[in-house]
């Protein structure tokens, strides 16, 4: 799965933005991430609630909202009732994430779990069975553009492992970083779904870029699409 991100897009024309990766020759984006961010559990201010509703209206994407915020416990079920099919927050802010998955699900939603790049895995595993999706930040959140940092493709390959001995059942998402240069080796660690800013929204034509990214996973994982 690809999910363009639109911290990257004109702002300004986000409907446009969101119909430029959505189809894409019948090989659009399954998915497009929204990130939230409050300016204080990250150092950047970007988008809240009423700018979600007015996307959600305006697209048929999924939307795959990443919420860089305090308190999680707080606002997070609020997008999940709202209509957003995945909501993430950071392990590092929600004060029980259990709780929290348990609402998001109620409300329709996905419940995803996200953890920085110093963040270990091990410690939430428990965590995680409540879970359907695991965000693996690749970049420190807060911006794109950023350089993608290999050595948490370690925790990529250990969620890996959990999912494929049933030990947790989700989809391990990856974040930050991920260009033409970078997917390969994430999809070989074992990502399902690739979120790109940069990569995308500053290509010439995102949809093309979104097609060329996914191109890239299958070259790299043959295996996991012929069985
Ligand atoms: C960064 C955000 C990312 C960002 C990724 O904190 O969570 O979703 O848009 O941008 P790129 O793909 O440019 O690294
Ligand atoms: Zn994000």
């Amino acid at each position: 799965m690809i999910a363009p991100s639109i911290l990257s897009a004109d702002f300004a024309r986000l409907a446009e933005e969101a119909a430029a990766v959505a189809d894409a020759g019948g090989n659009g984006a399954d998915w497009l991430h929204v990130d939230v961010m409050d300016a204080h559990f990250v150092p950047n201010l970007t988008l809240g609630l009423p700018v979600v509703k007015a996307l959600l209206a305006a697209t048929d994407v999924p939307l795959d909202c990443h919420l860089m915020i305090d308190d999680p416990d707080r606002w997070a079920v609020g997008y999940a009732e709202a209509g957003v099919h995945n909501v993430t927050v950071h392990v590092e802010a929600a004060a029980d994430p259990v709780a929290l998955a348990k609402d998001l699900r109620a409300a329709g939603a996905l419940a995803g779990l996200s953890i920085k790049p110093g963040t270990p895995l091990e410690p939430y595993v428990e965590t995680l069975r409540h879970f359907d999706t695991l965000l693996v930040m690749s970049v420190e959140p807060g911006f794109g553009g950023q350089v993608f940092m290999p050595e948490v493709l370690d925790k990529v390959r250990a969620a890996r492992r959990l999912v494929d001995t049933g030990h947790l059942r989700l989809l391990v998402e990856i974040d930050g970083g991920i260009n033409d240069d970078t997917i390969e080796a994430a999809a070989q660690a074992g990502v399902d779904c690739f979120v790109a800013g940069s990569a995308v929204y500053d290509a010439d034509d995102p949809g093309r870029a979104v097609a060329l990214l996914r191109e890239r996973v299958h070259a790299a994982t043959p295996h996991r699409w012929t069985a």
